[in-house]
C-alpha cells in the first residue's frame, strides 16, 4: 500500500505531517512520490486564509476521478481545517463530509493516535498499536524528511485571539512541550547529524512547560535555548513565532552569547499603524516593535529582520496603510509576508468589523508592499558581496547547489555534488540579487 501527503500551511504542520508519516509506515504503508499513484491520500490542511480552505477542495485531479482508477484509494483530511471530530464518514458529523464526497475519514491533529484504529478499519492493515496508548501525539517520533535542518514543535495552539486569525479555534489553546522532552529530541537529532533546529510554536515567548527552573530568573524559552545551544552539533538555533508584545529582553541577550543564535529575527508586526493594531487586537503599539528592532540591531547590527503584514484588513484607511509600508521602508525590514485581508468565519473582526477593503486596493496594497520590500532586501543584501558566508546546503539542482545563510537568505553556487546536501559549505559571495546571493565555494 502507498501513501501520499500533502501539506499546506506553515512549519507547525509539516512538523506534524512527520509524525504522520511515522504512523503510516508502521502500518506498513511506503511512501509515494505523486498522489495518483498512492493507495491512501491525506490532506493536511491550513486555514489560515480563505484560499488556503479552498486548496482543501483538490489536489489538481478530481477524488473521483482518481477513486474511479484505483478502487482500493482512500482519502483522508487532517490539520486546521478539521476541528469537531475524528473518524470515518458516517460516524462523525464534520461539515467536510458533506462539502467532500469522496473523503473517508477525518481526524484532529490531537487525535492522530487514533489512525491506525481508523486505517485497520479502512484498508484492514496492521500494526501501530503501540501508538494508541500514547499520551499526546508530540510523543509519536517524527520521521525528519531532512536531518540536517529539523523542525521541534515546543507548543501547540494560541491563546491571543488576534481580531483576523483562525488559529486558536483550529489549534486550541496553548500546551507547552516539556523541556526534557524536547532536549531528548535535539539530542537525538543532533547525533543523527542535526545542524539547524527550528523550534515551532504561535508564540514562543509564552513557552510554558511543566520542568522550567523555578529558581531562573530567566523566562522557560530563554532557559530551552540556552539548554538546545549546549547540545555537541547544533550550529543554528531559529524559531517561529515571535509576538511583538511578548518577546522578552532576556532573549534579546541571548544574541551575540550564544553561539547558535542565528542573526535573524521573525518578529510579525502585522501593521504599522496603532489604530490598526488596536483593531486587530495586537496589544502592542508600532513604538513597542521598533524599539524591539532597535534592541536587537544594538546587539547584531547586520541582523536580518523579517516580519509579517496583513494588508486591507477591515476599515484601513490609505493613511494606515502608508504606515505600514513606511515601517517597512524606515526601520528596512528586509523581508516581508505580506497577506490580503481574508475574513475567516467565527473570528473576532469577522462578527464585529466589516471587511470593507475593495479586492483591487488590497492587491493594489500588496504589490506596494512587495516593492518595497525588494528594494530593501536588495539593498541588505549587498552588504555580503565580496564577503565568505556559510550556507547550509538544501538542494542541489541544474549545476547549482543552495541553502540558506545564518541571516536566511539562499546563496547559491556552481556545484553538482549530491553529497554537499546537509553540509555547511563557505561560499565567497560576488553578486546579491532581491531574493538570493551568488558565489563562488571553490576559493
Ligand atoms: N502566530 C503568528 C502568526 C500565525 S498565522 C503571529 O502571531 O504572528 C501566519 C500569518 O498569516 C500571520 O502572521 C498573518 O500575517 C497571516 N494571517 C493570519 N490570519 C489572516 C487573515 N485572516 N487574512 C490574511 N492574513 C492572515
Ligand atoms: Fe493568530 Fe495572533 Fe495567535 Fe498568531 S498570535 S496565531 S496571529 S491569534
Ligand atoms: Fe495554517 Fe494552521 Fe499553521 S491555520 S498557518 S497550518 S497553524
Amino acid at each position: 500500500m502507498k501513501y501520499f501527503i500533502q501539506t499546506y500551511g506553515c512549519q507547525m504542520n509539516y512538523s506534524d505531517s512527520e509524525r504522520l508519516t511515522t504512523v503510516l509506515k508502521k502500518l506498513g504503508y511506503e511512501e509515494c512520490d505523486h498522489y495518483s499513484k498512492a493507495d491512501l491520500i491525506i490532506l493536511n490542511t491550513c486555514s489560515v486564509k480563505q484560499n488556503a480552505d479552498n486548496k482543501v477542495y483538490g489536489l489538481g485531479e478530481p477524488f473521483e476521478k482518481l477513486k474511479a482508477e484505483n478502487p482500493k484509494l482512500r482519502i483522508g483530511i487532517t490539520g486546521c481545517a478539521i476541528r469537531k471530530c475524528t473518524g470515518v464518514r458516517g460516524e462523525c458529523k464534520e461539515d467536510i463530509f458533506r462539502k467532500m464526497p469522496t473523503v473517508d475519514f477525518v481526524f484532529r491533529i490531537k487525535d492522530l493516535m487514533q489512525v491506525p484504529d481508523i486505517l485497520q478499519k479502512l484498508h484492514h492493515v496492521e500494526g501501530g498499536d503501540e501508538i494508541k496508548d500514547l499520551l499526546h501525539y508530540f510523543n509519536i517520533n517524527p520521521t525528519i524528511a531532512n536531518i540536517s535542518q529539523v523542525f521541534i514543535p515546543i507548543m501547540s495552539g494560541c491563546n491571543n485571539f488576534c481580531a483576523y486569525c483562525i488559529v486558536p479555534y483550529a489549534r486550541g489553546r496553548e500546551e507547552s512541550r516539556d523541556m526534557s522532552e524536547i532536549l531528548d529530541e535535539v539530542e537525538k537529532m543532533a547525533k543523527r547529524g542535526a545542524i539547524e533546529i527550528n523550534l515551532v510554536g504561535q508564540n514562543v515567548n509564552t513557552y510554558k512547560p511543566n520542568d522550567a527552573s523555578p529558581d531562573s530568573n530567566e523566562t522557560p524559552f530563554t532557559q530551552l535555548l540556552r539548554r538546545i545551544d549546549a547540545v555537541k552539533g547544533i550550529e543554528r538555533i531559529r524559531f517561529y513565532t515571535v509576538h511583538p508584545k511578548d518577546m522578552t529582553d532576556d532573549v534579546i541577550n541571548l544574541y551575540g552569547e550564544l553561539k547558535s543564535m542565528v542573526p535573524h529575527l521573525h518578529l510579525p508586526v502585522q501593521s504599522g499603524s496603532d489604530s490598526e493594531l488596536k483593531r486587530m487586537n495586537r496589544f502592542y503599539t508600532v513604538e513597542r516593535f521598533k524599539d524591539l528592532v532597535t534592541k536587537m540591531r544594538k546587539k547584531i547590527p547586520h541582523i536580518s529582520i523579517s516580519t509579517d503584514i496583513i494588508v486591507g484588513f477591515c476599515g484601513e484607511t490609505e493613511e494606515e496603510f502608508m504606515e505600514s509600508y513606511n515601517l517597512i521602508k524606515d526601520e528596512k525590514i528586509d523581508l516581508v509576508y505580506v497577506s490580503k485581508y481574508s475574513e475567516r468565519p467565527g473570528t473576532l473582526a469577522q462578527k464585529e468589523q466589516k471587511d470593507d477593503i475593495p479586492e483591487e486596493i488590497k492587491k493594489e496594497r500588496f504589490e506596494k508592499i512587495t516593492e518595497i520590500m525588494k528594494s530593501v532586501s536588495f539593498e541588505y543584501n549587498q552588504q555580503f558581496v565580496g564577503k565568505t558566508v556559510q550556507v547550509l546546503v538544501e538542494k542541489v539542482y541544474k549545476g547549482y547547489a543552495s541553502g540558506k545563510i545564518p541571516e536566511f537568505k539562499m546563496c547559491r553556487f556552481k556545484s553538482d555534488d549530491q553529497n554537499l546536501i546537509g553540509k555547511v559549505v563557505n561560499v565567497k559571495v560576488d553578486k546579491a540579487m532581491e531574493w538570493c546571493l551568488e558565489g563562488d565555494a571553490s576559493i
